[in-house]
């Protein structure tokens, strides 16, 4: 395994790999890696000749100085985890951004809902931290996980402007046995906090079985739900189109609709999402 921390040196190793013809696959990460993160990384090794990993707490994606203080980092755990994975990059931050970044991009309706609304410039960060790292490695194919649905589709959108020659790959959320959405995060609770925190993914399961088409009813079911725990604060709950991220009234009036929910444990913010239909 190659760690790399300069992007001249990047772009010097991976000239001489695509020169011999050979497929990359890129998985971004912020690192404090877990079974989410390497699911991505087994499927790139599955689907490439070499695979690139970065490692980089991407400032501008942080709308809260104390988020970005806070999270959690564990390189040398994360080194250990990312065997079999050809080429780290672990850029410091000036390397990344040598100036502060000044880049603006038109987002459209897909970074005015939930993620977008609640976190003011956290998209515009996102994208110009891919757009640099897209730049720089040029994979074959770029991974995503769908815990970030919003963050997916925003990327999957931006990609056929930036660049179209990569094929972005979607790959399924993973889960800890008792539900709870795999994350960086989660590392910041308590394990009592881990197991209330399992309680997000039940009720939006069990917010399935209600024998309605109408949101309404949902979104009131997943509201209470999570009152009743002292612990949780909702943030956001909304059931969307899943190509367009616009709320709708009723599961008709998609084709696919899912459910986004964002929930703060003490100052921990944990998002996940479950498909209607
Ligand atoms: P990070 O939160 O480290 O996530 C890196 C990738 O892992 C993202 O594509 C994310 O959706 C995916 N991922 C996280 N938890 C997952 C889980 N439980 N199951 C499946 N995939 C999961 O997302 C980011 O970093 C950053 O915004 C980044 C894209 C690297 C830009 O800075």
């Amino acid at each position: 395994m190659l760690i790399i921390k300069k992007t001249d040196e990047l772009k010097d190793v991976l000239f001489r790999i695509k020169s011999n013809g050979k497929s990359i696959g890129f998985v971004p990460t912020m690192g404090a890696l877990h079974q989410g993160h390497l699911s991505l990384v087994e499927r790139a090794r599955k689907e490439n000749e070499v695979v690139v990993c970065s490692i980089f707490v991407n400032p501008t994606q942080f709308n809260n100085a104390s988020d970005l203080a806070h999270y959690p980092r564990t390189f040398e755990d994360d080194i250990a985890l990312l065997e079999g994975v050809d080429i780290v990059f672990a850029p410091e931050e000036e390397e990344v951004y040598p100036e502060p970044p000044q880049e603006i991009y038109q987002i459209g309706v897909l970074g005015t809902v939930m993620e977008g609304a609640a976190r003011p410039g956290h998209f515009n960060g996102v994208l110009i931290v891919v757009k640099r790292l897209l730049d720089w490695i040029d994979p074959d194919k770029a991974y995503f996980g769908e815990k970030d649905f919003q963050q997916l589709a925003i990327i999957k959108h931006f990609i056929k402007e930036y660049h179209p020659e990569v094929e972005i790959i979607s790959c399924a959320t993973v889960r800890e046995p008792n539900g709870l959405a795999m994350s960086s995060r989660n590392q910041l609770l308590s394990e009592r906090e881990k197991e209330i925190a399992a309680n997000i993914y039940r009720i939006l399961r069990e917010s399935k079985t209600l024998n309605t088409t109408s949101v309404q009813p949902v979104k009131d079911f997943v509201t209470h739900q999570i009152a009743a725990f002292s612990e949780m604060r909702l943030d956001y709950f909304e059931v969307a189109d899943d190509v367009t991220l616009q709320p709708v009234n009723s599961l008709e009036e998609a084709k696919g609709v899912m459910g986004f929910i964002a929930v703060f444990i003490g100052k921990v913010r944990l998002i996940d999402n479950l498909r209607y239909k």
